[in-house]
């Protein structure tokens, strides 16, 4: 399992950041990411490879959490009634996804390979402008499948990861489409009324992307309040979500891994510590 075979390289030589053509994508990504928090790049992943990572989800389909638990924008499904009865916290929105965690890969998964990479980190690295970024110590999301049946749907939330990959494996024959509201929080500021806006279906400044299999998008998940539309039709959509953060020690909180990936490991008690950003997670 080589690079060149899963990433277009020709189109896209991210193993050379000093070429000119690496650096013209580098330069684009960056100013994407900057104006509106997320960038893609088609037809980065080249379709055999598509066509194996689809064949490892099938393959573990029996092994994917599925869960239909609402949960609020911080992807807690638990009320904080000392709060007043309009804050983003206490306003819960219908889920029905599931994630085949990482923890189930097989040893020669193409997703596990892809993610494991230095090549991939440091390219990514350069387009969110920081460095260095780490892959995520979190075992069950680090590079989890998001999968998403007939009528499935995933809402408005923040992601607790900063830096998420998103390539499409599957797509929905209708819906299931990725919206985003650009830098809405940032640390220090959660802007809870911007939020409340976007919840209340105030949809001025959300965004939509389009993404067809084999594509990359770059995405700021931990400062953008994104959701996916209601699945329509009769095929799933599945997502792989490689993921990297700024701080390696960090995983999810044992509440939000009971209620996303459906359990929690004895890393997650461990670890469980207040976000150094003061973000709500
Ligand atoms: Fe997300």
């Amino acid at each position: 399992m080589k690079l060149e075979n899963i990433i277009n390289l020709k189109k896209y030589p991210i193993h050379d950041l000093n070429s000119k053509t690496t650096k013209e994508l580098i330069n684009k990504c960056k100013n994407e990411l900057d104006q509106f928090s997320c960038s893609t790049i088609s037809g980065f992943i080249l379709p055999k490879s598509i066509k194996i990572m689809l064949k490892e989800v099938q393959k573990k389909l029996d092994g994917v959490y599925w869960s239909k638990e609402s949960i609020n924008p911080y992807l807690n499904s638990k009320d904080e009634p000392s709060l007043p009865k309009n804050h983003p916290k206490r306003i819960f929105s219908n889920r029905n996804n599931g994630y085949l965690n990482s923890d189930l890969f097989e040893k020669d998964s193409e997703l596990k390979f892809l993610y494991e990479q230095q090549e991939l980190l440091d390219f990514v690295s350069a387009c969110v402008g920081i460095s260095p970024i780490y892959r995520w110590a979190d075992p069950l999301a680090c590079h989890a499948y998001n999968m998403m049946k007939p009528d499935g749907i995933l809402p408005w939330h923040f992601d607790s990861c900063e830096f998420t990959l998103s390539i499409l494996i599957q797509k929905s024959e209708k819906g299931g489409i990725f919206e985003y509201c650009p830098d809405i929080r940032e640390p220090g500021n959660e802007n809870y009324n911007e939020i409340k806006k976007v919840l209340c279906g105030n949809h001025k400044r959300v965004r939509q992307l389009k993404l067809e299999p084999g594509d990359l998008q770059i995405f700021k998940g931990r400062f953008t309040l994104h959701r996916v539309t209601k699945i329509e039709g009769n095929l799933s959509r599945y997502l792989a979500i490689p993921a990297y953060v700024l701080d390696p020690w960090r995983v999810n909180t044992p509440e939000h891994s009971r209620a996303v990936y459906g359990k929690v490991l004895p890393i997650h008690v461990a670890r469980n510590k207040v976000r150094s950003d003061g973000l709500a997670d």
